[in-house]
């Protein structure tokens, strides 16, 4: 019984398949270390962050809507910049490393930024060459779907558990592709599919190693091979009528620190396919998922991953297997800065200071909880000599947050800052924005 040959027909296949070896992919020679912004040159580092964050500031200052109380807010507590210009370098850097061989799909989740998503599905300069999307809810379908609802078919809903009206919705959406790792959900997805009429490819999620890495996510999701492989035999056998089993997706967890995860994780899913496509199967699709650190700080790098992956992928693509990812953090890490005002500082008998801003750990700083994230601020002042404080000695602080006690942004040292000082955290787009509690977001400039 196999069901061989649907694939021809899949729009999120020709999508992969579409501009993957496209010329401009080696438009660069390499992957600058610095990267432009449309009002200049911009890196990660304070050295050319802060000068911008300056700027922005007298702008907002100097604009003629500073009595607008949005304005005035800003100017009062603090705002985030955004340059939507690193995420599309970030996607050229992404390209030269894996040789357009692995498309990536975008986790809306881990900022679905309008002018994000938008710099991210347009490619930039890089000639079109944009991203699909991975969405997990009908919120982050209606994120990325273009302004006229086309698009459906470069998103991959990829939520092993999903509503049954956001099935109904991604399908009126023309989103074809989702991921599962049940029966259970197999059969929700192929009721809602008989219902509205349309074919599903679905994509089981396998459970893979994922030790070591910052946030894990296999106790929530995933089958694990051998369950997979029935998955396969259950949608032959009670769906094919309206479902194709078309791959497997995984997630190593997010912010890895071994590469040898993602060989590991690969090697276990390609098993799962060898079985499936022994089985009368037709799998096409291995999804290596996210994790991947972010763009342009230190550690380690996407360069190591994809040379450590680039047999396997080479190997599959033989085999006629798209590879593709569903990176977040390594997009958009890298593009935000959160510019905090301080407005109150209370010294401490020891000697140590605290420093009070808006934000704190119900807001964009929720992963200092969540899975213990450092954040260090650089310190910036709007008048004097030393804005940026080059010289002067740093003395223990803590940085507080407005929802109590234990709302504790950072610990660090720092030099003796006044209120009305301003505290700039660089590296702020992955995870932040995003999780924040409703409401609690600073406004965005863009850069
Ligand atoms: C299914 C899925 N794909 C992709 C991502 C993005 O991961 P990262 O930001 O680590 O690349 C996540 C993050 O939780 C995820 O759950």
């Amino acid at each position: 019984m196999s069901n061989k040959g649907n694939h021809t027909q899949s729009r999120l296949r020709n999508f992969v398949k579409s501009n993957a070896a496209s010329p401009v992919l080696h438009a660069h020679s390499a992957a600058p270390d610095k990267i432009e912004s449309e009002n200049g040159f911009l890196s990660l580092e304070p050295d050319t962050l802060l000068p911008q964050v300056l700027s922005t500031i007298t702008r907002l200052r100097e604009s003629s809507s500073v009595s607008d109380p949005r304005v005035a807010l800003m100017l009062d507590d603090g705002f985030n910049v955004c340059f939507p210009s690193f995420a599309v370098r970030a996607l050229t850097a992404w390209h030269k490393a894996f040789k357009g061989k692995v498309k990536p799909f975008f986790a809306m989740k881990c900022n679905p930024d309008e002018r994000i998503v938008r710099a991210l599905r347009e490619g930039g300069d890089e000639g079109g060459n944009g991203v699909g999307f991975d969405a997990a809810s009908r919120k982050e379908i209606m994120g990325c779907l273009g302004e006229g609802g086309e698009g459906g078919e470069k998103i991959i809903f990829a939520n092993p558990q999903k509503n049954v009206s956001a099935i109904e919705y991604a399908l009126r959406a023309g989103v074809n592709v989702m991921t599962f790792d049940s029966v259970q959900e197999a059969d929700k997805i192929a009721r809602v599919a008989r219902a509205e009429g349309q074919r599903v490819e679905v994509v089981a999620r396998i459970l893979v190693p994922d030790q070591g890495s910052k946030v894990r996510l296999g106790e929530k999701f995933g089958a694990t091979p051998s369950v997979a492989v029935d998955l396969h035999r259950h949608v032959l056998e009670a769906h094919r009528d309206v479902l194709d089993f078309v791959g497997v997706s995984f997630h190593v967890g997010s912010g890895v620190r071994d590469v040898e995860r993602y060989s590991e994780a690969i090697e276990i899913a390609r098993g799962v396919v060898k079985r499936v496509n022994e089985e009368g199967g037709d799998c096409w699709l291995v999804d290596i998922g996210g994790g991947f650190p972010g763009w342009g700080g230190g550690g380690m790098v996407i360069e190591d991953i994809a040379k450590c992956i680039e047999g396997s992928i080479e190997e599959m693509k033989s085999e006629g297997i798209e590879v593709i990812a569903e990176p977040g953090r390594f997009f958009v890490e890298g593009a935000f800065a959160v510019v905090c005002k301080i407005f109150s500082v209370r010294e401490l008998r020891g000697g140590g200071r605290e420093y009070f801003i808006a934000q704190g750990v119900e807001g964009v700083f929720k992963d200092v909880i969540l899975c213990d994230e450092v954040f260090i601020p650089v310190p910036l002042r709007e008048k004097g000599d030393d804005k940026f404080f080059l010289k002067g000695d740093s003395v223990p602080c803590t940085i507080r947050g407005p929802a109590g006690e234990a709302d504790i942004v950072a610990r660090c040292n720092l030099p003796k800052l006044q209120a009305g000082d301003w505290l700039v955290f660089n590296r702020m787009g992955a995870y932040t924005m995003s999780i924040a509690k409703a409401g609690s977001n600073f406004e965005t400039i863009y850069v």
